[in-house]
């Protein structure tokens, strides 16, 4: 059906119709595709690449531009053409556009549960339309406000890490002797590893990690490295628009996949700028509140997350050396375009991008409060088990972990958990079982106030409206000085504090 509509010829075999010469009528909602040799060499201003990723990422794809993929898989293998519905809620395409999912509170933001995927549905074929735990798991939509600050914080993670394993290998080498090696970095632990003089690695104590010691900060599974890879995963799997660099001529030997009579869908330097698009948007900040009574309990709750042990995972901040995104990420696999195909396109997180940024700190770097160690963790145990609900294995990582949730724009991404079935904060910790059995029951030991607290505390870290020049603000988003109100509120905090117990020594912090 699609041929008649479309005609083989309109838009590409023909070659000669320019793009522009479709605007009577019906026509791709792209209007042009971008350059990736223009955005190397700085033709485009900052803004002009960030404004065109956001028009991807707004695009609501119809056929024109190669909307479907009838001869491939979510996944991106082959199937037979026409094998599968153009549209299905579970396997996919599954929407019109990213922002169809990602709008909560505004674009680039998190999602209803009415946006949940059912994450490897879309690599079924044939395809599935039951929602049954069998078949998928079930998530709930992420906000990316601050990804490109996560996604720097891996790469440098990685780089340590790495860099740990090769300095114990050497020394295992040069001693003859196995040699035990403690991984750490920016204060998270990763377990340890023990290299031996012939070459290999035991990784059996390895924690929270791969075996590969690459960190991959997204999907809540932590299994994907770059926001790159992802854009082109998604792209494929919610949308059917293939870019080149996976799909193209030079890998598959076919310039239309998924033949749906479009080729070329998404060329290099569009999967840049939807990249350099989310790796910009604002970053989460914080609102306290003016009241003076909930402004206190916020304090407090600051506090008290950190007594409670709540911080040993949700790690208030994590320091990066630099202060620039980079594209593309060095540990790119294949499939998505990396530093072999591409030459770096650098912003500055501190001074570029949508407001309100990264805040920089004093030494070169700057500081990221994502409220994580972008670590793996199992909160299952054997009385608190409602987290370990799936029951399909995501690129080899057991069911029960998941990375530790970014805290950063917990008090405006409702709902929680990884499938979205939890509608408040306190159902959220209930939850933790496990490694985090510790720090819940502290919780729930605390006296009202001092649960209240903790809930305002996280209801004050929200992503604020894009263009907000502060991270820090009051009700009506105008910049305050933290430490200022943090002074004024001295011995009303320290009073709420005196009800709070000391941590227990007993308690092993996860660092
Ligand atoms: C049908 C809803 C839906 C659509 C459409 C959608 N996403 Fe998502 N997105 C999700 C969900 C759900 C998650 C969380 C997945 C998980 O944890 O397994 C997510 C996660 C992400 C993440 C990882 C964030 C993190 O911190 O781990 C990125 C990046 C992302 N999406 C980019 C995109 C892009 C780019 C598009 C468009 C090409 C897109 N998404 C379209 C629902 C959607
Ligand atoms: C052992 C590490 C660990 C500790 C300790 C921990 N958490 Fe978590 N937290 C996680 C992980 C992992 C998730 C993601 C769970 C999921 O959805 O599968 C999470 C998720 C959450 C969420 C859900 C957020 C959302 O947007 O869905 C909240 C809220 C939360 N934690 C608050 C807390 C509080 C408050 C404490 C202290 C009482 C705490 N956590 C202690 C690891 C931890």
């Amino acid at each position: 059906m699609r041929k008649t509509m479309l005609g083989k010829c309109v838009l590409w075999s023909c070659g000669l119709v320019p793009m522009a010469a479709l605007a009577l009528g019906d026509g791709p909602v792209l209007q042009r595709h971008v350059d990736q040799a223009a955005a190397e060499s700085g033709a485009e201003t900052f803004d002009a690449l960030f404004a065109q990723g956001h028009e991807l990422f707004m695009a609501k794809f119809n056929q024109y531009d190669g909307q479907g993929r009838p001869a491939t898989t979510g996944g991106g293998a082959p199937r037979v053409a026409g094998s599968a519905p153009l549209f299905l809620r579970t396997s996919g395409p599954d929407s019109n556009s990213c922002a169809g999912c990602h709008n909560d509170p505004f674009v680039g933001g998190a999602g209803d549960v009415v946006a949940n995927v059912f994450v490897l549905a879309q690599t079924l074929d044939p395809v599935t339309e039951s929602v049954s735990g069998r078949f998928s798991n079930e998530r709930n939509t992420l906000g990316m406000q601050g990804s490109g600050a996560i996604e720097m914080l891996a790469r440098e993670m990685s780089v340590e890490l790495r860099n740990q394993r090769a300095a114990g290998m050497q020394q295992a080498r040069a001693s003859g002797q196995p040699v035990r090696v403690n991984l750490s970095t920016k204060g998270v632990s990763f377990g340890a590893l023990v290299a031996h003089p012939g070459g290999h690695y035991d990784n059996t104590e390895v924690q929270g990690i791969d075996a590969d010691l690459v960190l991959k900060p997204f999907h809540q599974k932590g299994v994907v490295v770059s926001l790159r890879e992802f854009s082109v995963n998604a792209m494929n799997h919610h949308h059917g628009m293939q870019a080149v660099e996976r799909f193209g001529m030079a890998r598959t030997g076919s310039a239309d996949f998924d033949q749906d009579d479009v080729a070329d869908e998404l060329s290099v330097g569009d999967i840049t700028v939807v990249t350099l698009y989310q790796a910009a948007l604002g970053v989460p900040g914080q609102v306290l509140p003016s009241d003076t009574e909930t402004l206190v309990s916020t304090l407090v709750g600051e506090r008290v997350f950190e007594r409670v042990g709540c911080a040993d995972c949700h790690v208030p901040l994590l320091a990066l050396q630099g202060r620039e995104f980079v594209e593309p990420n060095p540990f790119n696999p294949s499939g998505t375009a990396g530093v072999a195909e591409l030459r770096n396109i650098r912003f500055d997180l501190t001074t570029q991008g949508q407001l309100p940024r990264l805040e920089p700190a004093a030494d070169g770097g700057a500081l990221v409060r994502a409220y994580t160690d972008l670590k793996r963790h199992n909160l299952c145990d054997e009385e608190i088990r409602h987290l370990c609900n799936e029951q399909l294995v995501q690129a080899g990582v057991a069911t029960e972990l998941f990375v530790t949730r970014k805290l950063w724009d917990v008090g405006n991404s409702a709902p929680y958990g990884h499938k979205g079935d939890l509608t408040t904060l306190t159902e959220a910790i209930d939850v933790h079982g496990g490694e985090a059995r510790y720090s819940r029951d502290a919780y729930f030991a605390l006296d009202q106030r001092g649960r209240d607290a903790v809930i305002d505390f996280m209801k004050s870290l929200q992503m604020l409206p894009p263009g907000t020049p502060d991270l820090i603000v009051d009700s009506t988003l105008q910049g305050v000085q933290k430490t200022a109100l943090q002074q004024r509120h001295k011995l009303a905090v320290q009073h709420a504090l005196a009800e709070v117990p000391e941590r227990p020594l007993h308690d092993k912090g996860r660092r």
